[in-house]
C-alpha cells in the first residue's frame, strides 16, 4: 500500500501508473488544481475531456496538456449548456472511467443570482448535479467509473444545519463565505448520496479536499489581499500547497489502485479526512439530492 502525505504531488501519486484506455472528463480544467489533474492523468496516458466555461479556454487548455485531451465547453451556470456538454459526452460512446467536478467559484462579495439561487449554489454545486446525473449512465458503463467531486475543508464555513434550503435566493441575508462553504458541503452530500446509490456496483463517489492552495480562486477577495497572497504564502509554508501537491488527492481518489473500492469518503492529503458531521447526515444528503432535482428537473 503506497503512502502519500500533504508534500505529495499529482505527478507522484500517480507514478507508474498507466492509464491508456481510460476516459477522464475534468471541469474547470483551464486553470489552477483543475488543470493541474488534467495534465497529470493526461500525462498517465488518459483520454482526457477538458471542460471549460468556453471552448477557446477549453482548447487553449488542451494545448497546455500533454497526450489525449479533448475540449469541452461547460459553462456550469448554463444548464442548457452543461446538458449539451454532456450529450457531447454521451455521443463519444465511451465510457467515462473518471467524472471529476472541480470547477468552482469562492465568495463572491455581494450577492449574485442566477436563475432567482444564489451564484455559488448554482455554479459550484447545481451544475455538477445536472453533469453528474446526465453523465450517471456513462460512468456505470466504465469497469468501475469513479466519480470525485472537489469539496473544500470550508465545508464547515455552512450555514447551520447546513443547507439553508429556506435561502437560496440568499434574499434573507448573504454571507459570502457560509455560501461557499454550502456549496462546498453540498458537492460532498453529493458525493455521499451518490456513494449510497451506487452501492453493489464497481462505480464509486467520493469527495476531496484539495488543501489550500494560491490559485486563481482569489479572484474575489480585495486586490490588497491578492497583492499579499504570493508573500503570505511563503510564510505559512506548512500550510500553502503548491498547485501539483494541490491536484494529487484528486488524482490519487481518481486513479490509483489503492482506493479503487473507496466510496462515500472525504480525503485531504491523499488520506481520509474527518469532516463535520453535517457532511455524514444521510437525511440531509437525500433532502438535498431531491431539492437539486427539483431545480433542475426541466434539464435532467
Ligand atoms: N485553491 C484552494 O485553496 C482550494 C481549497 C479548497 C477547495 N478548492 C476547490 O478546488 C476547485 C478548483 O479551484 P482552483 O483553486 O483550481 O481555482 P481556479 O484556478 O479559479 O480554477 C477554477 C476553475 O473553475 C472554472 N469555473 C469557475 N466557474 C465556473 C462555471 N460557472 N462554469 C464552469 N467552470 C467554472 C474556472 O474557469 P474560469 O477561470 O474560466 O473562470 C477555472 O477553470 C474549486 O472547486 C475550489 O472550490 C480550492
Amino acid at each position: 500500500m503506497a503512502v502519500f502525505n500533504k508534500n505529495s504531488t499529482a505527478e507522484e501519486v500517480t507514478a507508474g501508473l498507466d492509464l491508456a484506455g481510460r476516459t477522464a472528463l475534468v471541469t474547470g480544467a483551464t486553470s489552477g488544481i483543475g488543470l493541474e489533474t488534467a495534465r497529470v492523468l493526461a500525462l498517465r496516458g488518459a483520454h482526457v475531456l477538458v471542460a471549460g466555461r468556453t471552448l477557446d479556454k477549453a482548447r487553449a487548455a488542451c494545448a497546455a496538456i500533454p497526450g489525449r485531451a479533448t475540449p469541452l465547453a461547460c459553462e456550469l451556470e448554463d444548464f442548457d449548456g452543461v446538458a449539451e456538454c454532456a450529450a457531447r459526452v454521451n455521443q463519444l460512446g465511451v465510457p467515462l472511467d473518471m467524472l471529476i467536478c472541480n470547477a468552482g467559484i469562492m465568495a463572491p462579495p455581494t450577492l449574485q443570482l442566477v436563475r432567482g439561487l444564489e451564484k455559488q449554489f448554482v455554479a459550484n454545486h447545481l451544475g455538477h448535479f445536472l453533469l453528474v446525473n446526465r453523465l450517471l449512465d456513462a460512468v456505470r458503463a466504465a469497469p468501475a467509473g469513479r466519480i470525485v467531486m472537489v469539496s473544500s475543508s470550508a465545508h464547515k464555513w455552512a450555514p447551520p444545519g447546513g443547507i439553508a434550503f429556506n435561502n437560496l435566493t440568499g434574499d434573507k441575508g448573504y454571507e459570502p463565505r457560509a455560501f461557499y462553504g454550502q456549496s462546498k458541503l453540498a458537492n460532498a452530500l453529493v458525493a455521499r448520496e451518490l456513494a449510497r446509490r451506487l452501492r453493489g456496483r464497481p462505480a464509486t463517489a467520493n469527495a476531496v479536499h484539495p488543501g489550500l492552495i494560491i490559485t486563481n480562486i482569489i479572484r474575489y477577495i480585495p486586490r490588497w489581499q491578492q497583492l499579499l497572497a504570493p508573500m503570505v504564502g511563503p510564510l505559512l509554508r506548512s500550510r500553502i500547497k503548491t498547485t501539483p501537491q494541490g491536484a494529487a488527492t484528486t488524482c490519487y481518489v481518481a486513479a490509483h489502485p489503492d482506493v479503487a473500492a473507496a466510496s462515500g469518503r472525504y480525503s485531504a492529503d491523499c488520506a481520509v479526512a474527518t469532516p463535520a458531521k453535517v457532511m455524514e447526515d444521510d437525511a440531509l444528503a437525500a433532502r438535498l439530492w431531491t431539492e437539486s432535482e427539483r431545480l433542475v428537473r426541466s434539464w435532467l
